[in-house]
């Protein structure tokens, strides 16, 4: 449906590219969430299921007055790559196609998996760029050889080139393993510093950099759905710059810290003191066997723990946040495969400093949450490609609402708040589709 007839504006379409043709999707690591991600999209398309979750699916947004009664569907409005246009490709370390890998996963059901089998089968993965030292719990043998790390990456960047074509534009997300917890040090902090570290085998550079560079050298946007430092640092933000390829920030923000973004925005809105909050999850995929070691885990840790820091601001709430007790567990627990169990014990005090206690008992499903947020990170990442206002700043800060760890400007302290990112996401694109933005200030309708 035409934007204008939904209420758009006019000069839309001259501020954004339309979505024609195939969006080639590269996916870097096919495991329980790329699997659920694309068997769940290829679902979708054959009417077998809805794309429940996904914001630019089933989300719509309000234009103009409340009295105007006009809220189409986000992609309605604007213009989103079509699920029909979608086409997979991806690596990883095991030669399992993305059926095998599914069934492996066991996140989704059987009958599904099976009906979807011959469809599955055609996605198999490209030898992947790995390096044990980075991921201590796995060891694969479907591996890139190179001379130098450089090397490597011109062997990811003629993979692209390849699949390029035979679609129309290209998006690039990572849903492989955390790697284990990396600073940034001198080499990340130019094009030319990093180009020569790919050269010299530089320590620092892990292989989600070395995609991530491959990503951005080739014009492709690049989002991270894991907690690794990536493209977290100045060289790839100014290679993502200068090539138009915007990036986001990383890991997804799907069962725990999706709901600490929800109730701790709550309790700061209404003044309630915090002073512990403990989480701890059990979780048995193989996402969990790779966060049982201590490395990995340090990196999922410190995703993790940002988010009350941001939220509570404790430096303007002294006596409310100061001094919060903050921890956060994960243990590897097989029996329960990706249904993850995370539990919440908050200890906040009320009027008089009174202490209350919040429990919370989520029963999630890891895959089921992440998948609905790599498809529209994919399909924002594109349209911020397409859009003049957006494409070349490199961190697109409005995508924070997908994310446990958002990315923003140096020296900018980033929105954890769910409702605050979710209003950015929306007034964004309002705003690159030439709509009034809107503020929820109201007054109008009092006059
Ligand atoms: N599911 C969630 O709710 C959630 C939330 C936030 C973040 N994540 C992150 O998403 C990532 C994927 O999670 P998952 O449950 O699918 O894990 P998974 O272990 O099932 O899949 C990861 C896949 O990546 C592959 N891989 C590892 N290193 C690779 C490399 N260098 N190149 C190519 N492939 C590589 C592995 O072989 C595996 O198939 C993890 O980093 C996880 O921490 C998941």
């Amino acid at each position: 449906m035409g934007i204008e007839q939904q209420g758009g504006p006019k000069t839309a379409a001259a501020k954004v590219a339309p979505a024609k043709g195939k969006l080639g999707v590269m996916v870097v690591g096919l495991g329980a969430v790329a699997t659920t991600f694309i068997a769940g999209v290829e679902a979708v398309r054959r009417g077998l299921a809805k794309p429940i979750g996904s914001l630019t699916q089933m989300g719509t947004i309000r234009l103009g007055k409340r009295t105007d009664n006009n809220s189409p569907l986000i992609k309605d409005f604007a213009p989103i790559a079509d699920l029909n246009d979608l086409v997979f490709t991806g690596w990883d370390i095991f030669e399992d196609n993305v059926y095998e890998s599914a069934a492996h996963a066991k996140v989704l059901d059987k009958d599904l998996i099976q009906e979807l089998k011959p469809f599955l089968e055609t996605i198999k993965p490209m030898p992947a760029v790995f390096d044990q030292y980075y991921v201590k719990r796995l060891n694969g043998t479907h591996v890139k050889k190179g001379k130098n790390k450089k090397d490597l990456a011109d062997q990811v960047r003629a993979d692209i080139q390849a699949f390029r074509k035979t679609v129309d534009r290209v998006v690039m997300i990572w849903c492989a393993s955390t790697e284990i917890f990396l600073e940034p040090t001198p080499v990340h902090d130019t094009i030319e510093a990093f180009e020569k570290g790919l050269e010299s085998n530089d320590i620092s550079i892990a292989p989600s950099q070395i995609y991530a560079y491959a990503a951005l050298s080739e014009g492709v946007p690049f989002a991270n759905g894991a907690p690794n430092l990536t493209v977290d640092i100045p060289a790839l933000i100014d290679l993502s710059k200068k090539n138009n390829a915007p990036i986001c920030g990383k890991d997804f923000k799907t069962g725990q810290t999706f709901m600490k973004t929800v109730l701790a925005p709550a309790f700061k809105a209404r003044l309630l003191g915090v002073s512990g909050w403990y989480s701890t999850n059990i979780l048995g995929n193989r996402d969990g066997e790779v966060l049982d070691d201590p490395e990995s885990f340090k990196t999922k840790e410190e995703s993790k723990l940002g988010s009350l820091e941001y939220i509570f601001q404790p430096e303007l709430y002294p006596d409310l946040y100061k001094d919060i007790f903050h921890k956060v567990r994960i243990n590897y627990y097989p029996p329960r495969g990706d249904n993850k169990e995370g539990w919440d014990n908050i200890d906040i005090f009320g009027w008089l400093g009174y202490p209350m206690q919040i429990k919370v008992d989520f029963l999630c499903r890891d895959s089921i949450l992440a998948a609905p947020i790599a498809l529209d990170l994919v399909l924002f990442l594109d349209l911020a490609q397409r859009s003049q206002d957006l494409r070349s700043i490199g961190i697109q800060e409005w995508l924070s609402f997908y994310l446990k760890s958002p990315q923003t400007r140096e020296g900018l302290y980033p929105e954890h708040d769910l409702f605050i990112q979710s209003m950015k996401l929306k007034n964004t694109l309002r705003h690159i589709m030439g709509a009034d933005l809107i503020t929820h200030l109201g007054l109008e309708y009092y006059d």
